[in-house]
């Protein structure tokens, strides 16, 4: 059957996400497991949102609202956009789909850094596109490199930001001096899916940035701080024109009825935004200075997740994080190990409650000297 397929498909990693927690439970008959591997709130939704889907559900017999019109007319309201200039998907992973469906041709180019979000390659190479990776520099976007990389083949440019896996970020200033050197022909997409983590206030006002330059795209998601990854919402911000053309390629009905109702109701519950900064603030103070006294090296975060380098030159070790992951994982703790980006002496965790920290640095140590 393989020779029916597009060849492009062929050449497609499939995306492998954390590991969920019943799939651990039922391979390791454990009761209970602590989940930091995909970057969620482990808060939850706010007790607000959970009666706004509460509320929703004897309607869901109906198909949703296409046009996502209270959402749409409350974030632009809070962005102050107007409801044109908004796309909702199911996920921002959806609209990251839906952007090379709408501008790119096979055999164009799509540019990104790398390590980073494993979806932009995917993307690219389900519409026949050809992926050029830029790798990073001091684990941040490279952005003078991504200039240097643009050809006339170009199409699309993905800037993560923060960037996942390292959680660092490019600042208003770096931005800008990049948008000032990539042509209006390309498609810019600025992903901010931590946007709400960070603390370093030289972070770009990008939709500030959409009256400038027509060629930028925004995406961002409910999944993160906002604690409703399984229900699957995200949004894009563009000029008008660009959301037309993206609109043309969106299936109707994209976006389900008890996204729209939770999402509505999460963007009022300013008091658990609120919450799990404060949460994430502490977790990564906790859990740096753990670090520190187990001698491992973490890249500082603008995020709600860390990476760790678990083989800092200066220690002489060398360990692998799928070893690591793996003894974390008889104790029930679900981490990521790095082996997909090519960083296979690394691993990532979720910042999470202060109790799941406290046991995932207690499993790390004990990890760590039995593989010593
Ligand atoms: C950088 C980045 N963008 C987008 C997403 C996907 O967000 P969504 O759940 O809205 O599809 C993720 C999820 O991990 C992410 O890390």
């Amino acid at each position: 059957m393989k020779r029916l397929a597009r060849k492009s498909i062929l050449e497609i990693k499939p995306y492998k996400p954390g590991k969920p927690i019943e799939e651990v439970k039922r391979e390791l008959g454990l009761r209970e497991i602590i989940k930091l591997a995909s970057n969620e709130n482990t808060l939850g939704p706010s007790s607000r949102t959970i009666k706004a889907l509460r509320d929703y559900l004897p309607k869901i017999y109906l198909y949703p609202e296409d046009s996502c019109f209270y959402l749409k007319k409350e974030l632009a309201k809070r962005l102050k956009v107007k409801m044109e200039n908004l796309i909702m998907g199911n996920g921002s992973d959806e609209i990251m789909e839906l952007i090379p469906k709408t501008f790119l041709n096979p055999g164009e180019e799509v540019i990104y850094g790398h390590p980073s979000f494993l979806i932009y390659e995917i993307v690219t190479k389900i519409m026949g596109g050809k992926p050029v990776p830029i790798s990073l520099k001091d684990y941040t976007y490279d952005l003078k490199g991504i200039v240097m990389a643009i050809t006339r083949k170009t199409k699309i440019i993905f800037v993560c930001n923060p960037n996942n896996p390292t959680g660092t970020m490019v600042s208003e200033e770096e931005i800008r001096a990049f948008l000032k050197r990539v042509p209006e022909r390309i498609i810019v997409v600025l992903d901010e899916a931590y946007k709400d983590y960070v603390e370093r206030r030289d972070f770009p006002n990008s939709i500030g940035l959409l009256k400038e330059y027509k060629n930028i795209i925004i995406l961002r998601t409910f999944a993160k701080i906002y604690g409703l990854a399984g229900l699957r919402i995200g949004y894009g911000i563009a000029r008008e024109e660009v959301i037309d053309l993206l609109s043309k390629v969106r299936l109707p009905f994209n976006v389900n009825s008890l996204a729209q109702a939770a999402a509505l109701a999460s963007l009022k519950d300013k008091e658990q935004v609120k919450k799990t900064r404060r949460m994430n603030r502490e977790g990564k103070r906790f859990l740096y200075a753990a670090f520190e006294s187990l001698g491992l090296e973490y890249i500082p975060t603008q995020t709600n997740f860390i990476l760790i380098n678990l083989s800092p030159a200066c220690s002489g070790t060398r360990r692998s994080g799928e070893k690591i992951c793996r003894e974390l994982l008889i104790k029930g703790i679900i981490i990521r190990e790095m082996s997909a980006w090519g960083l296979n002496n690394y691993i990532r965790v979720t910042i999470g409650r202060e109790e799941e920290n406290k046991k995932f640095i207690q499993a790390l140590r004990k990890a760590l000297e039995v593989m010593r």
